[in-house]
């Protein structure tokens, strides 16, 4: 029984932030910081804050702008973070309203209705909330039948989304499964971080995934697919419900900022996980007898342009055009378990039928996913 994506769907923020007006505002921010702390600077009991730069971040990422759900209060230097008003429990929360606006942008190309969907995973880094989850909410707001569930696998989230859609499939829990990636990342972000600040961006992608018997010709079949974890400290979030149970963790770190918020070693990261995936992938496509001047594509997660470069570099053995693993991050930025989907969304259409390309997404955890595609 096979399980083909028929359709993927991506919503963006109408708001974007180039490096200069983010760098613009935390630099402002360094200043004031500077100033204020000017005479225990002086005494050497507090560390001036360094300049962060454009070039730095291009350079070292290749991330040049990111979408956000709330661009003003971000770059105001007395708030620094997203503003993101309560609404109340009646109505459709922020994350519910991105995530059923990629879900209908994936139903429409599909030329589906919500009554066809019968399961709704919302698979993503943050959710918004413990409970109800976040995917009942948009199975309600879209008008989907069946059941849905929320998970989190950090950046993996999607694969892992992808590859439990096509087990429900296989065990004939549901017929088609929309799975959903609404990623506010600004919400975690430290914007008084220089090393962390640039790093993500917003937005919320969606991909359906159906029984064969309900697809066209139009599609992908999902021939292979493959989950590794491999627990690492180098990218947390300490942020969860029980902060509130412990008033006397004030949340602050020797540097003075929130470790309730995303925080990782980047330089670890890059080290540890290109190998993790590039065998990850060398492993599962010689397992599946597939070789690897076959495969067309790769939409890989985007963290780091240098990271997407390397892996591919390692697996394939040689240097590559990047048209080969297409890159969005310089729009943008990391958007989590959202950004090889975006890449998929944006950059598939000249893959011809019968040929192979893969999906692969990675981030803490560690986690990796792989799912192989035929486009039919
Ligand atoms: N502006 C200017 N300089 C900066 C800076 C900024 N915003 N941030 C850091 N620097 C400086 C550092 O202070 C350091 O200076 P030093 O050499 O004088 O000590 C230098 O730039 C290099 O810093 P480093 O942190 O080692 O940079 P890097 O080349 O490792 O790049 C990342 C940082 C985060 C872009 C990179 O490590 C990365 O992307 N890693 C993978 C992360 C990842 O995939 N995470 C998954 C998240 S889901």
């Amino acid at each position: 029984m096979s399980a083909v994506i028929t359709a993927t769907g991506l919503w963006t923020p109408p708001e974007s932030i180039s490096n200069e007006e983010l760098v613009a505002s935390y630099n402002s921010y360094a200043d004031k910081w500077n100033s204020e702390q000017a005479e225990a600077i002086a005494a050497g009991t507090a560390q001036a804050l360094t300049h962060s730069s454009p070039e730095f971040i291009e350079k070292a990422s290749g991330i040049k702008s990111r979408y956000v759900v709330s661009k003003e209060p971000l770059l105001d230097i007395n708030i620094m973070a997203p503003h993101i008003p309560a609404r109340g429990n009646d109505d459709l929360s922020l994350m519910a309203e991105i995530a059923s606006h990629a879900g209908r942008d994936a139903l429409t190309r599909a030329g589906r209705s919500a009554k066809d969907v019968d399961a709704v995973i919302v698979a993503c880094s943050n959710l918004q909330r413990a409970y109800p989850a976040i995917s009942i909410e948009v199975q309600n707001e879209l008008g989907a039948g069946g059941f849905a569930f929320d998970m989190n696998v950090a950046c993996a989230s999607a694969t892992f989304g992808i590859e439990t859609a096509r087990g429900l499939i296989a065990s004939g829990q549901a017929k088609s499964v929309l799975v959903i990636n609404p990623e506010i990342c600004t919400g975690h972000i430290n914007f008084k971080d220089r090393d962390g600040h640039f790093i993500f961006g917003d937005v919320a992608t969606a991909v359906l995934i159906e029984h064969e018997s309900r697809a066209d010709d139009r599609g992908w079949n999902i021939i292979g697919s493959k989950l590794v974890t491999e627990f690492s400290n180098n990218i947390r979030n300490n942020f969860g419900y029980l902060n509130v149970c412990a008033p006397e963790d004030d949340g602050l770190n020797a540097k003075g900022l929130t470790d309730k918020l995303f925080r990782q070693r980047g330089r670890s990261v890059f080290k540890e996980v290109v190998p993790m995936v590039a065998n990850l992938i060398s492993d599962e496509l010689a397992n599946m007898g597939i070789e690897k001047s076959k495969i067309k594509r790769m939409w890989l997660h985007q963290a780091n342009l240098n990271m997407n470069t390397l892996i591919t570099k390692k697996v394939l053995g040689k240097d590559v055009d990047m048209v080969y693993a297409p890159v969005v991050l310089d729009e943008y930025a990391n958007t989590s378990s959202a950004g090889s989907i975006i890449a998929f969304h944006k950059y598939s259409d000249d893959i011809a039928a019968g040929e192979t390309a893969l999906i692969c997404a990675f981030g803490a955890g560690y986690s990796a996913g792989l799912v192989v595609l035929e486009k039919r």
